[in-house]
């Protein structure tokens, strides 16, 4: 093993989602506490918690993407930029979970479903990426290490592939159902009122 050689194993984004979490916890009980009521989806604290968890859950599509594919940007390490996706992919959804008044109807419900599925589906994709060696830069580093560690890293990397062909899609679904969700409810929740 090299010096430069590490397995990617940074916590942060888990850390700071699960303070994130804890925060926005405080400040939902505390509303529960002044209005004896769970906060309705439709009612303004409700309702920020949906437009601001999905800005996030928006932010964790679309930003890891773009810096993935730069080849001359300089801003930010890959590894940062996977952390700052893990902590928007988890604080994101655990807003719109408290956004959805625990209730689960209809396309919001499928909605509510496939932000689950995701996230899920993203701790799987983040456990087989940490099979795989990479620079502190984040990119893949090729071994030339023996050859059983060789063929577990191939295995790896397959998996990861099989993997973007599943996460990929759900994230997309997702993202319909919520457009469609918002269009709706912006037009007989908000509007009609
Ligand atoms: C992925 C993001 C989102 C998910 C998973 C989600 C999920 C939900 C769920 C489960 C409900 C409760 C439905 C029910 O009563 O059974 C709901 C209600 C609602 N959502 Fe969302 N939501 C999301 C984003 C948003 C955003 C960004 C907005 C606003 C711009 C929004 C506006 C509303 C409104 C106004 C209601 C209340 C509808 C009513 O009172 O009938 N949602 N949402
Ligand atoms: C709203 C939630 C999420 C959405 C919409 C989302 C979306 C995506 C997308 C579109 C990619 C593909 C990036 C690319 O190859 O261009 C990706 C990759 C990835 N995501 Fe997520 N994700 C979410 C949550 C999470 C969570 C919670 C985790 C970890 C706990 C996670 C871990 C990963 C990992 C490890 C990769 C692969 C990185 C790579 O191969 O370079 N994601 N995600």
């Amino acid at each position: 093993m090299t010096h430069y050689m590490t397995r990617y194993s940074g916590n942060r984004g888990l850390w700071l989602s699960f303070l994130a979490a804890i925060l926005i916890s405080a400040i939902y009980a505390v509303v529960v506490f002044f209005t004896r009521a769970i906060p309705p989806a439709g009612a303004l604290f409700g309702h920020l918690l949906g437009i601001v968890g999905f800005i996030l859950m928006l932010m964790t599509e679309i930003l890891y993407s773009i810096r993935k594919r730069s080849r001359s940007a300089r801003w930010g390490s890959m590894a940062s930029w996977l952390q700052f996706h893990i902590f928007t992919g988890l604080v994101g959804p655990f807003m719109v979970l408290l956004h959805s008044s625990w209730k689960f109807n209809g396309l919001a419900g499928a909605t509510t479903l496939l932000t689950i599925l995701i996230v899920i589906s993203g701790f799987i994709g983040r456990y087989i990426y940490t099979q795989i060696p990479r620079s502190l830069e984040g990119v893949e580093i090729e071994t030339t290490a023996g050859q059983s560690q060789a063929s577990g890293l191939a295995r790896a990397r397959r998996l990861l592939a099989i993997w973007h062909i599943i996460h990929i899609p759900i994230g997309m679904a997702l993202f319909v159902a919520a457009f469609i969700h918002i269009g709706a409810a912006l037009y007989y929740a908000t509007l009609l009122k």
